[in-house]
């Protein structure tokens, strides 16, 4: 949209917030009387935009911990502005904490934003998240709601490190705890590595999820340009956060929606960024979730396009050495995207009311080690490719470049495990028959399955093949896997195992075939004989007789679409409450 198209200004009664608070009635009445009686006075409230600050703060949200000061920042902006704010909190979907895993309520977060925007009087909101699921949770609520919104991100914790070496959450954790079981590190190290790999509030510093899900939320136009990069402790953050709550203000009166800001162009800006970043294979489900919640089309294989044009330029863990404190230092999003621009729809807008073309005139790359040019790329394979076959006939994932290279042509036989719980308990068994070719399967880890779909897609490798310095196996299943990690490990199998897809055919000492070059993943066992399998086989008995498992059991996508309840895909609008 260009300076001239945009929406005029609208005038104080056309507020949303003024049904509530400015029309005739007894209704409108109490609403006032309510507000004066929390100690606002009437000009404070009516006829300004009134704007929700949805907080995703906890005491067990470890990367959002600074966020009630944030809000504070937040509301200086709003006041400054003109606007009214007030702070809603939403679930707070703490990564680590949260069990099963965080990704079974990351559409119950969608939905809260959603009806929390929609039963209050709220004419805009800003959005406070970044730990993982909280970004497409709060993004595709606020697309839904369609208000204008935008998203503050919580910011990079700041860099880890450990006897002279750079720790990154979550990658290292991995690494240690590997070391430790092959005993190359001792209990009192862990102990002391435990108290410095995560040393201050802020979303994991590597480019795991969440750094991969705000940056694409930056790409996408939901936030103020580069704002994804700024590390959460920075002066720079509060700062921002400020700005966030003037500019929202602003975007009410010119009446700004997430559905002016989101097109086909923005969403292949995101999918470029995430290749350029080396992003989270969840990702792969997460904008897929979020371009269907604003009618936007996109298919796996738009991934594996952008990654096969674009190469990882971003030299982060786990695919490359850095941080997201040194990221920022290097230019952040808007130097990364400066370097890819030839790929970018330029005229896609943001939030801040710029196009792209406007922002990255004024961005810069300060350092090439951590930004990389485009003719030296931080790996020589894609940050993500989508692999078909009979093993996957709605597709599956794999991370080329956290993967080994020795392990993504191969063809090895199948070692299954049924559950999560069987897998913990039989990878270390001594009778176990395994070795280097093996191909660990995991099933039942899926979208419905599991459920929730949690990251357990990293299998562990047996102790001792890690005995013997094997540090990586060919490992499949309908799992995800952190952003963090790595290992040749393909992902998302759809359909998944619980809902009959192939994997739940595949039997202890099958050949499979695992062909990263060509995208693809056979199962090398004839079609009479699984048509054999399939006759045979019962689907397992539903899980759950009450609370939200039974919404998820019956609603849930599969992988490829995005994992999205059926029901809050993109549709007709909801209509406003009716006010009495
Ligand atoms: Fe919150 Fe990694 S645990 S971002
Ligand atoms: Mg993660």
């Amino acid at each position: 949209m260009s300076e001239n198209e945009r929406p005029p200004r609208r005038e104080p009664g056309e507020l949303r917030s003024a049904r509530w608070y400015s029309a005739g009635g007894m209704r409108a009445f109490a609403h006032r009387q309510r507000m004066q009686q929390m100690g606002f006075r009437r000009d404070e409230f009516m006829g300004r935009p009134v704007i929700a600050i949805v907080n995703t703060w906890s005491d067990l949200s470890p990367c959002h911990a600074h966020l009630r000061e944030r809000a504070e920042a937040v509301k200086r902006g709003i006041l400054r502005a003109g606007g009214f704010p007030v702070e809603l909190p939403a679930m707070s979907l703490g990564e680590v904490m949260v069990k099963p895993t965080t990704m079974l309520y990351r559409n119950f977060l969608a939905m809260e934003v959603e009806e929390l925007l929609r039963q209050h009087p709220i004419d805009g909101a800003v959005l406070l998240g970044g730990c993982d699921k909280t970004t497409p949770g709060l993004v595709m609520g606020a697309i839904s709601m369609n208000i204008p919104a935008i998203y503050c991100p919580a910011g990079p914790m700041l860099n880890g490190r450990w006897r002279g070496t750079k720790v990154g959450a979550g990658t290292h954790t991995r690494k240690y705890w590997d070391d430790y079981r092959a005993g190359h590190l001792s209990e009192a190290e862990m102990v002391e590595i435990e108290g410095i790999s995560t040393r201050s509030p802020g979303t994991c510093n590597t480019m795991g999820t969440a750094s991969t899900m705000t940056s694409i939320a930056d790409a996408l136009g939901l936030m103020l340009p580069g704002a994804s990069s700024i590390p959460a402790m920075d002066a720079a953050h509060p700062r921002m956060a400020s700005a966030c709550g003037e500019r929202i203000v602003e975007m009410v009166w010119s009446d700004v929606k997430p559905l002016d800001i989101l097109t086909a162009g923005s969403v292949r800006n995101a999918l470029h960024v995430d290749a350029a970043l080396g992003g989270s294979t969840n990702a792969a489900v997460h904008l897929v979730a979020i371009a269907r919640r604003a009618g936007l089309a996109i298919s796996l294989e738009d991934f594996d396009e952008a990654a096969r044009q674009t190469p990882v330029l971003a030299n982060i863990f786990p695919a490359g050495d850095a941080l997201m404190e040194d990221f920022f230092f290097a230019g952040g999003l808007t130097g990364l995207m400066s370097r890819i621009a030839d790929r970018l729809d330029l005229d896609a807008m943001t939030v801040a009311g710029l196009s792209w073309r406007e922002v990255l005139a004024k961005a810069r790359v300060d350092d090439d080690t951590v930004i990389r040019p485009l003719d030296r790329p931080v790996v020589d394979r894609p940050a993500i490719a989508v692999l078909r076959g009979n093993l996957a006939p709605d597709g599956a994932v794999i991370k080329p470049s956290a993967a080994s290279d020795h392990l993504l042509t191969h063809r090895g036989r199948a070692v299954v495990f049924d559950s999560h719980a069987e897998l913990n308990a039989r990878i270390d068994d001594p009778d176990l028959a395994i070795d280097e070719t093996s191909v660990l399967v995991l099933r039942g880890a899926g979208p419905v399955g599991a459920p929730g779909m949690p990251e357990w897609g990293a299998l562990p490798l047996p102790k001792r093949l890690l005995d013997r310095g094997i540090r990586d196996l060919v490992r499949i299943s309908d799992a995800r896997m952190s952003g963090t990690h790595y290992g040749t490990c393909v992902l998302h199998v759809a359909p998944e195992s619980h809902v009959g897809g192939p994997l739940a055919l595949v039997q202890t000492g099958d050949e499979i075939l695992l062909d990263v070059p060509n995208r693809r993943l056979e199962l090398l066992v004839s079609d009479e004989e699984l048509a054999r399998r399939r006759a045979g086989w019962q689907p397992p008995p539903q899980r759950f007789s009450r609370g939200y498992g039974v919404i998820v059991e019956r609603h849930i996508t599969q992988a490829d679409k995005g994992c999205d309840f059926d029901f809050l895909e993109a549709g007709a609008a909801i209509p406003e409450p009716e006010i009495f």
